[in-house]
């Protein structure tokens, strides 16, 4: 059986999927996609030489009768209603992290979930599958390093594209240390500090400030710092 899927957001990721899809997994086919760039979303159809529709709007998408399950992969505010849309329509979703660049989005997402009373959604956080972090998890849950006490995890991006604003540098960047703490400790958040910090690096002059997170975990009493450096922008 293949599963025809349809692709939101035809910009790096979404390519980046639609061309795994095609090139490198079985089972899948992009029979669909969509982007608020028309012409972006037909390149990708050249670029990858896909036999896939393209649609003027996301949600025409979601409804079409030959798309059995849909990958969001568009700018994270508009996440939430392509998600919703897709439970909704009782089909099978992998939505890019962020799952919604809001508490509440998250929360109006898991509600459609449990409404249509069964999992149709995968979000995008890969680390848990890289082995990199596996060999960390095993090494944590074989007690070669006693019990953690605390992480420190830094993510420096050198570059952004423009598009970036500082409010992904916890939505989108971040993000990923959120869940991958819960993954390698097993114990989840009982509260979390950000601080803005003024940087004057003279070896990266655009970092001009950074966020600081530092969060406590339930289980482990003392608190798991995560620094997250981008250039400022707004
Ligand atoms: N898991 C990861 O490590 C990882 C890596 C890269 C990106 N991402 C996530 O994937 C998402 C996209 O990132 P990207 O780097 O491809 O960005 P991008 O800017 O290259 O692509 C986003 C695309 O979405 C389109 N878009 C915006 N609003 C839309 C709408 N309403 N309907 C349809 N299309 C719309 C844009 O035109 C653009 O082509 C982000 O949420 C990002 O955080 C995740």
């Amino acid at each position: 059986m293949t599963v025809r899927i349809g692709v939101i957001g035809t910009g790096a990721i979404g390519e980046d999927h639609a061309r795994r899809i095609t090139n490198t997994l079985t089972g899948g086919e992009v029979v669909a996609v969509n982007d608020v760039n028309t012409d972006q979303a037909r390149a990708v159809v050249d670029n990858l030489k896909l036999n896939a529709r393209v649609y003027d709007s996301g949600h025409d998408l979601i409804k079409a009768d030959d798309v059995d399950a849909v990958l969001v992969t568009s700018w994270g505010p508009t996440h939430e209603e392509f998600v919703v849309a897709a439970i909704q329509a009782g089909k099978y979703v992998f939505c890019e992290k962020p799952l919604a660049t809001t508490a509440q989005g998250c929360q109006n997402i898991v509600d459609a979930e449990i409404a249509a009373g069964k999992r149709l959604v995968q979000v995008g956080f890969m680390r848990p599958f890289d082995s990199g972090y596996r060999l960390l998890k095993k090494a944590i849950d074989a007690g070669e390093i006693g019990t953690p006490l605390m992480i420190h995890a830094a993510h420096r991006n050198p570059t952004v594209p423009e598009t970036y604003i500082t409010p992904m540098a916890i939505h989108d960047t971040l993000i990923h240390e959120l869940d991958v703490f819960r993954w390698l400790l097993e114990d989840d958040y009982k509260t979390a500090q950000i601080e803005g910090i003024a940087t004057d690096s003279p070896i990266w002059p655009d970092f001009r400030a950074a966020y600081r997170v530092n969060v406590i975990m339930d289980a482990v009493e003392q608190s798991h710092a995560k620094h997250c450096w981008v250039p400022i922008t707004a």
